[in-house]
């Protein structure tokens, strides 16, 4: 599934006098199997921006389109079956006695026959590293189980992109690094997934392209060497590493992620 937002306007309490224009002049696509980041200031229209993506929000000028549709000639119900939006703290939703139950109350409603119900609870669950958790209470689970459980009942709905909206927000840095290689996992299986993070490092390790917000507006969006070469000051700690053994190495390359990056500094001790 490819999604695309073209010139895509958004503002909030419109003729009021708290009218905010949140999103100016957006076009963008979400290419199938990709990992698209989504980084920016707080404030800057990331959350906005990607709850146009399964018309949660709909655009105050612009157009959605699906594979080519636009989104807003297809049910909403059609579309989510193909668009999942995990929003932050999603595990603050959970609220069925058994995580199995939690995870097929979304495909149960979407009126699937039960052994497809099952079949995608323990598909996704599975996906997510949380089989073993199908029959323990959501509620007697850590902070990272939860985060887990609560993806995969969007999983087990949508199955083509997968929208994270701060997915390690409130993690350990092992917890951290375990979703991540979660969300690269769910790349590989062929799932697009959308992450909007504020962490420039995490991006750099998921991503494979990564566009920046501000003030509304996409201010870049390339792979990760593309866009945070071009912009070294807000650039994550593994690219400005990178860049400074460029001073004194010229091919070094563009590491972007941490493994690249020890790699180039071990090829320069070594040179
Ligand atoms: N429901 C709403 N009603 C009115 N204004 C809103 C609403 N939601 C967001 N805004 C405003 O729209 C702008 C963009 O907000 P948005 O939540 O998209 O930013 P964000 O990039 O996700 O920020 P953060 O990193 O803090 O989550 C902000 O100025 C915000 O105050
Ligand atoms: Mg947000």
């Amino acid at each position: 599934m490819r999604l695309e937002l073209r010139d895509v306007r958004h503002v909030y309490g419109r003729g009021t006098p708290f009218e905010v224009e949140a999103l100016r002049n957006v076009s963008l696509a979400v290419e199938p199997g990709e990992v698209l980041g989504i980084v920016g200031g707080t404030g800057s229209g990331k959350s906005t921006l990607v709850q146009h993506m399964n018309l949660l929000l709909v655009p105050t000028s612009g157009t959605v389109v699906v594979d080519g549709v636009d989104a807003a000639t297809l049910k909403k119900s059609e579309l989510r079956r193909g668009v999942g939006l995990v929003f932050q703290f999603p595990e603050a939703a959970l609220f069925a006695p058994t995580v199995e139950e939690d995870v097929a109350f979304a495909p149960r409603r979407m009126g699937l026959a039960e052994t497809e119900v099952s079949e995608r609870v323990q598909g996704s669950l599975e996906m997510l590293g949380a089989g073993h958790l199908a029959g323990r209470s959501p509620f007697a689970l850590s902070g990272g189980e939860k985060r887990r459980v609560a993806i995969a009942g969007v999983l087990a709905m949508a199955s083509e992109i997968l929208i994270l909206d701060e997915p390690t927000a409130g993690l350990d840095p092992a917890t951290r690094q375990d979703l991540l290689s979660l969300v690269r996992g769910l790349r590989d299986a062929g799932i697009s997934v959308v992450l909007v993070s504020h962490d420039l490092d995490e991006v750099a390790e998921a991503a494979d392209r990564v566009c920046v917000m501000e003030r509304g507006e996409v201010r870049a969006i390339g792979t990760p060497a593309e866009v945070f070469y071009a912009d070294l000051a807000n650039a994550p700690a593994t690219v400005r590493v990178g860049a400074a053994l460029k001073v004194a190495y010229s091919n070094v390359g563009t590491p972007v992620r941490y493994g690249e990056t020890l790699a180039a500094l071990r090829a320069m001790l070594e040179d």
